[in-house]
């Protein structure tokens, strides 16, 4: 080894001893007569001592070593005379007696500390520096560990990693495939797994009870802060069970994993919410519940008042801010204009203040008397100094439209607090979702979900009715994990493709090897996949997964990096039988 100990090991019981450190020049300060060096590695700082009268050619040598040089150092490690508290290394120091450059590096292009100079691109671009800094380090060791928590209780549980192919075909999970050519079969294309969803159910056929694996998976979609093409999935199976066990177990899981990484014991079972109901009371299949602030609809009290806005909507629907009456003019109108996004979409917004001498202001005033507003402050539980506000139009639109402003009204308020932590199953998901462009349906969550036994009949008639055996798992407004109970059965999966819009013939193609399995033994079985990119930026505290990934991909897709995605030779498009149309000049 080119060291006796790393950079954050050596403490007030290593004094007297002689040691050898290798690491990163991370500062380099000329004093005059002593040069001290902070040399870095993974595990800490350690601070040098060059001496000019006593060794004054090493001094020199020292004084010239650049940020991020590579060095090995022998030394006296000795008490030092002004302690720094702040890192475990700080009460010692080493006194350097030989110095070797094992390597020289260029000036870095940004600083590496912690509060760095470099704006993203440059960062994301000599990512393998970002990495040396502190806060990137951390996020991974925080990786690490909650990969190894997670690995920790799946096997506890006699769960067993089987790895499955990345080379497959396409997998129904709703994104755009990846696809990549075959050289040995011409013309032909492999997809990349959206997830190993049709693998771990043939898992189950083949008798692997409680399978799961720490897998990639491969989506091609719009990007967004919780969204890479590639991430990083806790993808489980079981067989022989129901929805129940499957929520206890998983909810068993992540009470595990809260307890090994932040300490936190859920004593309580995690609340459980129908989908219809975090639609009405959240507009949002994935509720923050860390607070309150639940929708009331307003149409019994707003309507048939003569003001028309109200009148012509399908939904009225109102919340209720508490403490927030004393907003300005200024801050209601930057509440119209948010909501007022193009993403968000609401013509406008209307609101309620509850005044301290038990009046009430409002925006609406030429059509609500006090009685009126009073009958809405009722109804939401208003009290003097709450804001209320309300929206209305389509019920979906409004829904949505009020779940923006309610997390927004939430933030404002410091309601969002990164340290409360609020987990919540969403289950009875519908089982189709009509997709009005198209004009079909297309699976909630995939194709292999089963329906709820007692709805089947509605299929029929009224399949946007029917609800799925599916659950999600939901924690600060984020969705950490989807599963569900499958369809186990050739006939019922068939009749499944044909309400999807499969004909016969797409569906034998396509799954045609799923469906023939089912014919041999398939046991009954459902399962879950997390997100454990998602999972450990919310242990983090961050909304952004990409900084919990060590090279992740920027908004457009791209590892500026590595430079990818590129084109490709001449030689290698004509082995696989390609050509490429030159694409448009933008
Ligand atoms: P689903 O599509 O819900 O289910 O995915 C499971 C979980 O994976 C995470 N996730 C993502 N994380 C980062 N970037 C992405 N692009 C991305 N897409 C999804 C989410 C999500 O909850 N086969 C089913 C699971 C099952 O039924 O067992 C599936 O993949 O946290």
């Amino acid at each position: 080894m080119l060291r006796t100990n790393n950079c954050g090991e050596l403490n007030i019981s290593n004094v007297e001893q002689i040691v050898t450190l290798s690491g990163w020049v991370q500062k380099n300060r000329d004093m005059g007569g002593m040069t001290f060096i902070d040399l870095r590695d993974r595990y800490g700082i350690t601070q040098l001592v060059f001496n000019m009268e006593t060794n004054a050619e090493l001094c020199e040598q020292a004084r010239k070593l650049g940020r991020e040089f590579v060095i090995q150092v022998r030394g006296l490690v000795i008490e030092r005379e002004s302690k720094n508290k702040k890192i475990s290394t700080g009460e010692i120091e080493i006194i350097v007696d030989s110095l070797t450059i094992l390597n020289k590096s260029k000036t870095p292009p940004f600083t590496i500390e912690d509060d760095t100079d470099g704006g993203e691109e440059i960062r994301m671009k000599y990512r393998y520096l970002d990495l040396r800094r502190n806060p990137l380090k951390e996020n991974l060791m925080l990786r690490n560990k909650v990969g190894f928590a997670v690995r920790s209780y799946l096997n506890k549980m006699e769960f067993m990693e089987v790895e499955t192919p990345y080379l497959i075909k396409s997998t129904p999970e709703g994104a755009r495939d990846f696809v990549v050519p075959s050289r040995m079969n011409p013309g032909t294309f492999y997809a990349l797994p959206q997830s190993p969803q049709t693998f771990k159910q043939l898992l189950m056929i083949s008798g692997y009870d409680r399978y799961y694996q720490m897998v990639k998976c491969f989506r091609d979609e719009d990007l967004r802060a919780d969204r890479q093409p590639e991430f990083t999935q806790i993808d489980c199976e079981m067989s022989f069970v129901e929805q129940n066990d499957i929520i206890e177990i998983f909810e068993g899981m992540a009470k595990y994993v809260f307890k090994e990484i932040k300490n936190i014991d859920f004593k309580e079972d995690f609340p459980r919410i129908k989908y219809d109901d975090a639609m009405r009371l959240y507009g949002s299949d994935k509720p923050d519940i860390r607070f309150g602030m639940q929708f009331v609809e307003l149409n019994d009290v707003t309507q048939n008042k003569g003001f028309k806005v109200f009148d012509d909507a399908e939904l009225v629907v109102g919340i209720c801010a508490t403490g927030a009456a004393t907003y300005s003019r200024k801050v209601l109108d930057k509440l119209v204009k948010f909501v007022q996004k193009p993403q968000i979409g609401a013509k406008g917004l209307v609101y309620v203040k509850c005044n301290e001498d038990g009046s009430f202001k409002s925006s609406v005033d030429k059509f609500y008397s006090q009685e009126d507003l009073k009958a809405w402050a009722d109804k939401v539980d208003a009290k003097a100094g709450d804001l209320i506000l309300v929206l209305s139009g389509d019920t979906d639109h409004t829904r949505n439209a009020m779940n923006e402003l309610r997390l927004e009204m939430g933030e404002r308020l410091g309601l969002r607090d990164r340290n409360n932590y609020a987990p919540l199953w969403v289950v009875d998901f519908p089982l189709l979702e009509w997709d009005a462009d198209n004009e079909r349906f297309h699976a909630m969550h995939h194709p292999f979900t089963s329906p709820k036994i007692d709805e089947m009949h509605l299929l029929e008639t009224d399949p946007g009715k029917v609800h799925a055996n599916a659950y999600d798992l939901v924690i600060n407004g984020v969705e950490i994990g989807g599963g569900s109970i499958r369809i186990y059965d050739k006939d019922m999966q068939s009749q499944m493709f044909t309400h999807l819009g499969f004909t016969k013939e797409e569906a034998q193609e396509q799954f045609g090897f799923l469906m023939s399995a089912f014919e041999y033994g398939a046991p009954p079985h459902g399962g879950i996949a997390l997100g454990f990119d998602r999972l450990v930026a919310m242990f983090g505290g961050t909304d952004s997964i990409r900084d919990y990934i060590a090279f992740p991909k920027n908004n457009s897709g791209q590892d500026v990096m590595i430079s990818s995605p590129a084109g490709i030779a001449d030689g290698q498009l004509e082995e696989l039988g390609l050509t490429v149309n030159a694409p448009e000049e933008k």
